[in-house]
């Protein structure tokens, strides 16, 4: 039986319902004995269970329970695969069912404005798209198993530095377009048990007391059911939050903020039935949880360990394979170097930290294999290159046939709390790769790194793994790869700039005090790159594989529809390599110019599919209105501007395989803007209404710019053209009638001509 909601509503003094509002310890939500509300317990996430018991703390300091840790989101998103979200999500539920936990943490899904963000590896993406998509079969995966997620942290949060004074100051369509529809589509398609809140500002208001996202936003526009919770600390005035729609407060205040609400309720500045409402969300969730425990749940860590390594090595992305040096024949000689081959970094610093029961390295994983020499290399801990450990690396590379370094950002390089100030590698991981290149000519490096670095040593190498922060079993994943147990199908979730200082949030990246101004836009990651035509290390959705992949027949359900319609987009993919394999399909759409800045293409489908040498599969997407349109500032909604869409099938961003276009018709007008004296005639001329009263008075303005030329001598006929007085008058204001039109108008009628305009039905 589950609970009566309404019943215990009515029955619970204003004090019992204020102490539901934040939690027990850092953990637990409050208990009400009198009424058997029990108390249930949450834990960090997002990619493992970190249960804490009374020493709780949120940044990963103190101990856990043994997990299994899957690989970060930095990872996953590389997957560009739903179904390994699904899967880890469903593990991580049968988790948390084992251990009595109601909801974990996560997934993370903010935006990666700049590859300096010290907590990129537990992001997906720099585009709302695949972050969205992902994010919705993470939580599917949990939820399926009776466990509450908490998509975080809502919103416009992408830094670390003064994380929690920082005020991101981002204009509405930046924020429609890029940082909010990752939970948009997540709270529509998935409904998350609950959200948490970021420790941010947004436009000047904390996040967790900021209506217009809590409530408007968040349950008026998107139908959000759950609740919301603060981050861990977030919550500045308590009473408002309530009022803006912050239900839970966590971790607890010490009574304090339970206290003020009680005042504020008395004192009638705040409406009781505000604090009914977050009482009630919270029970539901509560109560939705005790109805499905199932304590009995298995949690086979071993099982686990495997799917997290299985998971990992479809995560793993090849940047680069020249001369075919991957994978590695099981005959072949090969030198083995770099600490993180022996002792990986699989995950980062802070509340997502786990205890993992086990971690296998790459040289565990190759256990046995005497065609293997190891050497260290270098020191994770000094950025100094270290003479004795690169000779004996250099030794083993050239007494081999090949030669694979393990390097990547140590765990210091990156981390929540703070973000990174370059992006470069430790001296001593770059020295080594050059100097093993040298001794042979065969070598490939393989990358451990929550967020991208700068190659300044990639012509040296022939081979290149990005393994981002792979989880537990990153070592496995790793060997699968290298040796071609497993086919690499990742493909990079975020652009990889060959210099800090291409990144578009470069100039205002972190903000100036406390005011981070999003000035890039919409520009974020390659919808910059790509417009601006930079060259960029790796594109946005590269990755390589064994085998190679042809597109083909690429059809649209129609050459025509409005923007109440769908459009089916097929294309049929071919293995044409020998080696079976998965293939990411990425669908971008390229918009016609039209009023606003708009990116040369944006991703709005992609899908993985898996195909033996030869054979050939068709694949479908379905776009709708939200893949062509852009967000209007004058509608305050989503708009689709007139014109033909290019549909792009590609490889990743730069490598467009096929395009063919569509004409889309948008049903929505954008809102005529005021007319008045100031309103220019370019602006007229797109608005029938005025066009209709003022025609006459436009045709003599015109004439004055552009006709009358037989009074006019040959030089000055010359020296304007009609083109170039037609060109001039569009930018010109009504108002220009008076100064230019002879005294005809005064500004009176022009006042009284806009009125009747702007009254027109
Ligand atoms: C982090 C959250 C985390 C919470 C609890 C905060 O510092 O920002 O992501 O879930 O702590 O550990």
């Amino acid at each position: 039986m589950g609970m009566d909601i309404e019943k215990l509503l009515a029955e619970m003094t204003l004090e019992e319902k204020a102490s539901l509002l934040s939690g027990g310890d850092f953990w637990h939500t409050k208990a009400v004995d009198r009424l058997g509300i029990p108390a249930v317990m949450m834990s960090d996430g997002p990619h493992g269970l970190r249960k804490q018991d009374e020493k709780g703390d949120h940044l990963g300091i103190n101990d856990s329970i043994k997990a299994v840790c899957f690989p970060a989101a930095s990872a996953t998103a590389a997957s560009f695969d739903r179904e390994v979200l699904r899967r880890l999500g469903e593990g991580i539920g049968d988790a948390c069912q084992h251990e009595d936990l109601s909801t974990i943490l996560g997934p993370a899904v903010c935006i990666k404005r700049s590859p300096l963000c010290g907590r990129n590896f537990e992001y997906f993406s720099e585009d709302p798209y695949l972050a969205g998509e992902l994010a919705t079969a993470h939580i599917q995966g949990v939820q399926s198993r009776n466990i509450g997620t908490s998509i975080k942290h809502f919103a416009a949060n992408s830094q670390e530095h003064r994380r929690m004074s920082s005020d991101s100051v981002v204009d509405e369509r930046t924020l429609r377009e890029i940082y909010l529809p990752a939970f948009e589509t997540a709270v529509k398609k998935a409904q998350p048990w609950t959200v948490m809140c970021s420790y941010n500002k947004v436009n000047g208001e904390y996040a967790s007391q900021n209506h217009w996202l809590l409530t408007e936003v968040l349950r008026d526009e998107w139908g959000f059911e759950g609740y919301v919770m603060s981050d861990w600390g977030a919550v500045s005035d308590r009473v408002k939050g309530v009022a803006a729609g912050l239900d839970l407060e966590m971790p607890a205040s010490g009574g304090s903020n339970d206290a003020r609400i009680v005042a504020a309720v008395r004192a009638g500045e705040l409406a009781e039935e505000d604090v009914d409402k977050s009482v009630r969300r919270i029970l539901t969730i509560i109560d939705r949880y005790m109805s499905n425990r199932k304590p009995e749940t298995e949690w086979n860590m071993e099982a686990q360990h495997c799917l997290a390594g299985k998971l990992a090595a479809d995560c793993m992305v090849l940047l680069k394979n020249e001369d075919q040096i991957l994978p590695f024949k099981t005959d072949e000689k090969v030198a083995v170097i770099g600490k993180f081959a022996a002792q990986p970094r699989y995950q980062g610093g802070g509340s997502s930290h786990i205890n993992s029961f086990r971690v296998e390295s790459l040289m565990d994983a190759l256990e046995g294999n005497d065609k293997i020499v190891y050497a260290r290399g270098y020191d994770i801990v000094t950025e100094e290159p270290d003479e004795e450990l690169i000779s004996q690396a250099v030794a083993a590379a050239a007494s081999c046939d090949k030669a694979v370094i393990v390097a990547g950002l140590p765990d210091s390089f990156e981390s929540e709390g703070y973000d990174r100030t370059h992006m470069r590698m430790p001296r001593c991981q770059v020295e080594l790769i050059e100097r093993v290149a040298q001794a042979n000519a065969n070598t490939v490096v393989v990358l451990y790194n929550g967020s991208p670095v700068e190659m300044p040593w990639i012509d040296c190498v022939k081979g290149v793994v990005e393994g981002y922060l792979g989880g537990q079993a990153v070592g496995a994943a790793t060997k699968a790869v290298l040796w071609g147990e497993v086919n690499p199908s990742g493909r990079l979730p975020e652009s990889f700039p060959l210099h800090l200082e291409d990144n578009p949030s470069y100039l205002s990246y972190q903000g100036e005090g406390n005011t981070a101004v999003y000035t890039e836009g919409v520009f974020v990651g390659y919808r910059y790159y790509d417009k601006k035509k930079m060259d960029v290390l790796f594109p946005f959705g590269f990755g390589l594989s064994y085998t190679t992949f042809a597109y083909d027949n690429l059809r649209l359900s129609a050459g025509e529809i409005d923007d109440t319609q769908t459009l089916e987009v097929c294309v049929d993919v071919t293995n044409t390599g020998s080696a079976a394999g998965k293939e990411v399909v990425q669908l971008y759409v390229g918009a016609p110019e039209c009023e606003v800045f708009r990116p040369v293409r944006e991703l709005k489908g992609f899908e993985k599919v898996e195909l033996a040498p030869g054979e050939t599969k068709t694949l479908k997407f379905t776009l709708d209105k939200r893949s062509f349109a852009y967000w209007s500032v004058k509608l305050h909604d989503w708009f689709v501007a007139d014109g033909d869409y290019s549909i792009q099938i590609g490889r990743n961003s730069r490598d467009i395989v096929l395009c063919q276009s569509v004409k889309v018709t948008g049903t929505t007008p954008e809102p005529l803007e005021k007319v008045s004296p100031d309103t220019i005639f370019l602006d007229l001329q797109k608005n029938p209404k005025a066009m209709a009263v003022l025609q006459p008075l436009l045709q003599k303005m015109m004439e004055a710019f552009t006709g009358g030329k037989e009074d006019q001598t040959d030089a000055a006929a010359e020296a304007v053209s009609d083109e170039m007085g037609q060109a001039m008058m569009r930018y010109m204001p009504l108002r220009g009638l008076m100064s230019f039109g002879g005294g005809a108008v005064t500004y009176d009628t022009l006042l009284e001509l806009a009125e009747k305009i702007n009254s027109m039905e």
